[in-house]
């Protein structure tokens, strides 16, 4: 008899079902052994009863151990007391394999489970976090795919810096120094004069110290980009990209439920999202009490302050020219300002996409590359950029992308107090391990 997924079970009341999973509670009484058994599709109540199974079974079912794994089969039945109403009566249990003591009990410190990473995933919430995960990724990408993008690959080792060039890691690569990728966005540059609408999704790196909630070392970056795209064309798309993803993830209620989301909230994510200028976003943190002057960034407190009223996205555009990086143009219509937006997520998550045009024109960008040395007091390495700015020679168009963190997006979707929790094994500053 082949083994078949709990989920599938319970719809064969009456029946005899074989089932392969974990042990995740174990309770005796006398000569009855109640288990719950977990598989990927959930979990169910199996009695092991002593005059009812042969004593290898009885032996093996006495010895098992929380998180042992455990084969077994037995008869369906529905069972009002039973935990998710069901209770499989067993006929034969065997172990697997044993479980030693578990590690992780019921009330255990934040590094003990960062600690057991390996072992915690199999607990209820991640289980329920990485299906999610797993779900918006895809979602993402049936949404690109269906709009005529290809899914292109760059190197995560590089010579360039992408963003600021600082907070790079850097690697030896055979006796010469190279970067781990903190961007993609110059090789996805390179492929829209080919493939015209690209993105790529591959891990971004960031040496920042940063110990907040929504910074990690290594995260998972989606970098679209778009020939013929201006900015506001590309802040639709995100609109309408952002809405997909939210609202069919809202479809999937019992796992929302499971996770203490409002599915219907997910449900409302829908285009039209508000738009403010920086300037308007400004004035906003004024008038709530910051005092802020032109050319100021926002931190975490100033993104939570503007969004922690809101109910969807927004977006924050035209920022001033000596915040942003060299590759964004400068705006015609308001010269203290470039032509990019950043998409702040309600409730307070804040920043979870950052986008602009991009500078096509060869002089344009040499220019603007010469300004930002000027003023941040850097020296571009010029022969390291020389290959994506000589994009701009050979038939050149314009165009314009955007880069969005993953776990950022499913920290918000989620509504999870800390982004290491939206990526199986986090990354940062004072974790590399397991
Ligand atoms: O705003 P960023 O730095 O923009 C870029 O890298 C552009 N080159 C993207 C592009 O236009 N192709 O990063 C983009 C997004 C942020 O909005 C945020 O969602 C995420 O990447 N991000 C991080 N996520 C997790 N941990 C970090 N340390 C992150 N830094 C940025
Ligand atoms: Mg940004």
């Amino acid at each position: 008899m082949a083994s078949i997924h709990i989920a599938k079970a319970t719809g064969k009341v009456g029946k005899r079902v074989q089932l392969s999973g974990w042990v995740h509670r174990k309770r005796e009484s006398g000569s009855i052994i109640f288990l719950v058994l977990r598989d990927v599709t959930g979990t169910v109540q199996v009695a092991i009863k002593k005059d009812m199974v042969d004593e290898k079974s009885w032996k093996s079912a006495r010895e098992t151990t929380i998180e042992s794994s455990v084969k077994l089969n037995g008869v369906m039945k529905e069972d009002k007391r039973a935990p998710t109403g069901y209770e499989v009566e067993a006929k034969d249990f065997a172990n697997v394999n044993i479980s030693e003591p578990f590690p992780i009990t019921e009330y255990q410190s934040t590094e003990l489970l960062l600690d057991k990473r390996h072992l915690w995933l199999r607990s209820q919430k991640m289980i329920n976090i990485m299906k999610a995960r797993s779900h918006v990724f895809r979602y993402a990408r049936e949404f690109l795919d269906s709009k005529g993008f290809f899914e292109v690959t760059p190197p995560i080792i590089t010579k360039a810096g992408g963003e600021t060039g600082a907070d790079m890691f850097e690697t030896d690569f055979f006796g010469s120094k190279a970067y781990l990728t903190e961007s993609s966005q110059l090789y996805a540059e390179t492929m829209v004069f080919s493939l015209e609408k690209v993105y790529s999704l591959v891990p971004s790196f960031r040496a920042e110290q940063s110990r907040t909630t929504k910074h990690l070392a290594e995260y998972w970056h989606l970098e679209p980009e778009m020939a013929h795209y201006d900015n506001k064309k590309s802040m639709d798309l995100q609109e309408r990209f952002i809405s997909h993803i939210a609202q069919k993830l809202s479809k999937d209620t019992a796992l929302l439920s499971a996770l203490g989301v409002d599915s219907s909230s997910l449900a409302d994510i829908k285009p039209p999202f508000k738009k403010v200028s920086y300037e308007e976003a400004l004035q906003a943190l004024s008038d709530k009490g910051f005092n802020m002057k032109w050319g100021d960034d926002l931190g975490v407190e100033h993104e939570r302050a503007l969004t922690e009223s809101e109910e969807k996205p927004m977006f924050i555009y035209n920022w001033p020219r000596e915040i942003k990086p060299f590759y964004m143009p400068i705006n015609p219509r308001d010269e203290r300002t470039v032509l990019c937006s950043d998409l702040q997520a309600p409730h307070g998550h804040g920043e979870i996409i950052g986008g602009s045009e991009r500078i096509w024109k060869y002089d344009d960008l040499m220019e603007r590359m010469a300004e930002v040395e000027k003023a941040k007091g850097v020296k571009f390495n010029m022969a390291n950029y020389q290959w994506w700015i000589e994009l701009r020679k050979y038939g050149s168009v314009p165009h314009a992308g955007f880069g969005m963190g993953m776990e950022r997006v499913i920290k918000w979707l989620l509504n999870l107090d800390h982004i290491r929790d939206a990526i199986p094994f986090p990354r940062m500053s004072n974790r590399l391990e397991p």
